[in-house]
């Protein structure tokens, strides 16, 4: 049994998600831009994972877009702390359920082809590779793979839908 919560992204969670994301990334977010995507981006679903004894502290937070019937990744993030412990692979599995509760039946993202964490973690987690961009991040060049992965596997419960 898990010892974390996922649930909805609040405005009040975006301090503590803009703190993570300054350690996690080197072309990070602004608070703006969460600001926004949570008002105004009505394709977009965002999500913290939290201790269940601790709701309102973020371990960790994550995010898609659904169009038609195709989830877009952007976000998968585990705040230092609390990485290693599974808790990315407990993050992304509830967001391939939601995404698919949501209406996708597919999912694709675009990850740094140095970022071997996260690549592990998507492989772990059933992404297969499908190309490379050239020069997807513009901070530094760096190639993005890109990677799909089909949700028909997924299941989701009655009790969740
Ligand atoms: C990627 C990230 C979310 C992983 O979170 P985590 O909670 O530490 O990952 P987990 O403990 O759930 O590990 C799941 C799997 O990921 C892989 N993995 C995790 N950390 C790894 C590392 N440092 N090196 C290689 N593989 C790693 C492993 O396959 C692992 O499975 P295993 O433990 O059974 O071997 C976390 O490192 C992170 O937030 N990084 C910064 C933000 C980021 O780069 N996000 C991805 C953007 S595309």
């Amino acid at each position: 049994m898990s010892e974390f919560i996922l649930r909805l992204m609040r405005e009040e969670d975006i301090e503590q998600v803009a703190n993570i994301e300054k350690e996690a990334y080197r072309d990070k977010w602004s608070d703006f831009a969460y600001r926004s995507e949570l008002k105004d981006n009505n394709l977009a679903v965002y999500v913290v994972l939290a201790p269940k004894d601790d709701e309102k502290k973020v371990a960790g937070y994550g995010g898609f877009w659904v169009i038609l019937d195709e989830g877009h990744i952007t976000k998968v993030t585990i705040a230092k702390e609390y990485r290693g412990q599974k808790l990315g692979k407990e993050l992304l599995w509830g967001m391939l359920k939601l995404a698919k509760m949501k209406g996708a039946e597919r999912v694709t993202l675009e990850v740094r082809v140095s970022n071997k964490a996260a690549v592990g973690l998507y492989h772990k987690l059933g992404f297969t590779d499908s190309g490379i961009r050239p020069k997807y991040y513009t901070d530094n060049n760096e190639d993005a793979y890109i990677m799909w992965r089909e949700l028909a596997d997924v299941e989701v419960d009655s009790s969740e839908r």
